[in-house]
């Protein structure tokens, strides 16, 4: 054992690029989470929400308001929740796409889950050096308009030098292929990083690094239960499809990098003050 995994699980994370840990978390932490992320949705004023996130044209749909969440807690909707007049079209507990991007630093409940002993043990066996947690996302993939999560590589969002994050993608429901579960391509991360989503002032821009298509063939279902965590390699290539089905597929996402590298000013997500670790 390498602290929380296996010698194997740590080779078939360097092989494949994600490892899934069943029954990482307690479903009663799952449940609380989920209960903290409804009162905060309820708690969030209507008339305030505007902002649509969107993977099919994320450069269209950056804004002030996304490009200033990355040590705020701020919730965005999902594209078919919105009319054409940008009016809510469904109650909005059932429009929100996602809550980001820094629950894990200004919620007390988010704090407790993203900082515990096991997650600071399981980053430090997969190799991560003074880990530093830059980036919480509660993932609501609503039922029938969940939208789809095209397929990318997360060292896109979140580059540094050299290439170091990690995402902790922790299911809070049981997430299958008829939801909106995770798909990955095994071994993809070995080619290397893509493209990056830069940051040019109060703009954005997608800076292709290599052309080449994804095959999205290749992609495999990473079906979870609740309670399960699937850890993703930075340049991990994963997709979700939409959600067409009548039951949501919550999920929340960590990502981390390691403090010994370079974060450059070009990322998209900014903060005032450094991310913190574990403590
Ligand atoms: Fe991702």
């Amino acid at each position: 054992m390498v602290g929380l995994i296996s010698v194997e699980q740590r080779a078939r994370f360097e092989a494949d690029g994600f490892l899934r840990l069943p029954g990482f978390v307690a479903p009663a932490a799952c449940d609380a989470l989920r209960t903290r992320a409804a009162a905060l949705v309820d708690a969030v004023d209507a008339d305030e929400l505007g902002s649509v996130f969107s993977t099919r044209d994320q450069v269209r749909t950056t804004d002030d308001y996304f490009l200033d969440s990355g040590d705020q807690v701020r919730c965005f909707l999902e594209e078919d929740a919105v009319d054409d007049a940008g009016r809510l079209r469904r109650d909005k507990a059932l429009a929100i796409n996602k809550i980001g991007h820094a629950l894990h630093d200004l919620d007390p409940v988010f704090d407790g889950f993203s900082r515990t002993a096991e997650l600071a043990a399981l980053v430090a066996a997969l190799g991560v050096d003074d880990p530093r947690l830059m980036q919480s996302m509660y993932i609501f993939k609503q039922p029938f308009i969940g939208g789809e999560v095209r397929i990318h590589q997360d060292a896109t969002f979140l580059h540094t030098e050299p290439p170091g994050v990690i995402g902790l993608w922790f299911a809070l429901q049981d997430a299958t292929v008829d939801n909106g579960c995770l798909w990955a391509i095994p071994g993809g991360h070995a080619g290397g990083l893509r493209s990056r989503f830069v940051r040019d002032g109060r703009r954005t821009r997608m800076e292709v690094l290599d052309p080449t298509p994804w095959d999205e063939a290749e992609l495999i279902p990473l079906e979870a239960r609740q309670g399960d965590l699937i850890v993703l390699h930075g340049l991990a290539p994963h997709a979700s499809r939409p959600n067409r089905s009548p039951t949501s597929r919550h999920a929340y996402t960590l990502h981390v990098v390691p403090g010994g590298a370079a974060y450059p000013a070009s990322n998209w997500l900014q903060r005032a003050t450094p991310a913190r670790g574990f403590r």
